[in-house]
């Protein structure tokens, strides 16, 4: 007699279909060409052809190396006494002592174990303990990569030696009255779900409004109708809600492959508000396949914040000033209030996709995988280049931005109001590419706002 039936003698039935922790219990694995990031993987080689932030310049000391690991190299930054910055392997070119206990030099830095001088470029330009004449200089190459700072921010490029290119600089990283402060923050876990919260947007309502406590706005709270703009290599992501007689629409911009851009968050929709910009800008950087970096900036100044809710002087190494981005809260408070930290983490060292399962309100990260994977093996099988952003005037142009219309519901019909939304979400991203192809950042903004501030007026969105 089986199991089952003797417990159908003695009268006990399980439930079929229910129950089933054994049959989930083995879990699938991971999506390597997506995740894995090392040397030579798919996604590492992908990620490597664009410029990457790799740590902010004020955690440089100046007189020792800042050591990193970067999509699974050991790495160490430092700026010589020239006032160069530097990206070097870490392991010296020698016997493999760590250049993190490097001397900086005038030009470069000296291993501490025999003394050999490193230039930025990896050039050897000493190796004293050799007899005059060594040829090791000329021999021996050690691993460098270009960098460059901009913004508080050290860039590098870790691609193939010559190929790098242009570093792309988007009308949001130079909006005017703009004041952008560094900060970086470690997530313990693969850098793609990281990357994904932009693409997410459906999680406002329910992880930041519903579900705990506000942690932003009312307004978040709203079911938005989401659509999705894939200009050129962004993916632009909408939220249109509607507040009262406001329609607030959110555009999240994400420039692939990992560059992302989060408008205006501590705001309620309830007045008119046309074409803000970035709150948030950031790159989601792995350290290797297990852990990632933020490596960001927040924005503050009028045009963003202007009755200055944001708190700069909170904003730094592992640290910025909103709630649950960090691990250093109570383990408690973080299980009462959980914060994007909370949800992105506990997704596992690196979320399996295999046990997933997406809905309609996925499509964001559907189509992030869909281009990565595309994008990935393009490189891979020779038959795509990376994607660039075109070029307007001197800059890329970028898209996030966040705009609150005075336009009421056409009736009272909820479907028609999502329908009314979505209607305003097209019309607006068409004003908005429309005016990409003005030359400056300056006319194309200011073309926006004028035919932003007069959308209610269309026939099609009066009532
Ligand atoms: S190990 Fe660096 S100089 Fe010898
Ligand atoms: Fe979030």
């Amino acid at each position: 007699m089986s199991v089952a039936e003797d417990l159908k003698a003695h009268g006990i039935t399980i439930p079929v279909g229910k129950y089933q922790g054994h049959a989930k219990s083995q879990r699938p694995d991971p999506d390597p060409e997506l995740t894995a990031t090392g040397p030579g993987t798919l996604c590492g080689e992908y990620l490597r052809r664009y410029w990457q932030p790799v740590c902010m310049t004020s955690e440089i000391p100046d007189d020792r190396p800042l050591r990193l690991r970067i999509m699974s190299e050991d790495l160490v930054a430092f700026k010589d006494k020239s006032g160069a910055y530097g990206l070097l392997a870490a392991n010296c070119s020698h016997r493999n002592t760590s250049l993190e206990f490097g001397i900086i030099e005038d030009n470069g830095i000296r291993c501490c174990y025999h003394g050999w001088l490193y230039d930025i470029d990896g050039t050897i330009l000493e190796a004293p303990g050799e007899p005059d004449g060594t040829k090791i200089p000329e021999r021996v190459k050690h691993g460098a990569y270009p960098v460059l700072e901009f913004k508080g921010l050290l860039f590098a490029y870790m691609g193939p030696a010559g190929e790098q290119p242009e570093f792309p600089v988007y009308d949001i990283h130079e909006q005017p009255n703009d004041e952008m402060v560094p900060y970086s923050i470690t997530y313990p876990c693969n850098w793609l779900q990281v990357m994904e919260n932009t693409v997410d947007p459906i999680h406002t309502v329910f992880l930041h409004t519903r579900i705990t406590e506000v942690q932003f706005a009312n307004s978040w709270g709203a079911m938005p109708v989401v659509k999705q703009y894939t200009p050129d290599n962004h993916i632009v992501t909408t939220s249109t809600y509607r507040w009262g007689d406001y329609v607030w629409l959110r555009a999240q911009d994400v420039c692939m492959p990992n560059h992302a851009r989060i408008g205006a968050f501590l705001y309620e929709a309830e007045e008119p508000r046309y074409f803000w910009r970035s709150a948030l800008t950031k790159w989601t950087v792995p350290r290797d396949d297990t852990e990632c970096m933020i490596i960001s900036w927040r924005h503050y100044g009028p045009d963003i914040d202007p009755d200055n809710l944001g708190k700069p002087e909170e904003v730094g190494k592992e640290k910025v000033d909103f709630i649950g981005q960090t691990m250093f809260r109570d383990y408690i408070e973080r299980q009462i209030e959980p914060g994007d930290y909370e949800a992105q983490v506990s997704q596992g060292l690196t979320n399996v996709h295999a046990a997933e399962n997406l809905g309609q309100t996925d499509v964001g990260v559907a189509t992030l995988r869909k281009r990565l994977r595309e994008q990935v093996r393009g490189l891979a099988d020779g038959s795509q280049e990376p994607t660039r952003p075109p070029k307007y005037g001197d800059k890329h142009y970028g898209y996030v931005q966040d705009t609150v219309f005075p336009i009421p519901p056409r009736s009272s019909d909820e479907k028609e109001d999502e329908a009314l939304r979505g209607e305003i979400s097209d019309a607006a991203m068409d004003i908005i590419l429309e005016a990409d192809s003005l030359p400056t950042a300056e006319e194309r903004t200011a073309r926006i706002k004028e035919r932003f501030q007069k959308l209610h007026e269309d026939p099609r969105f009066s009532a």
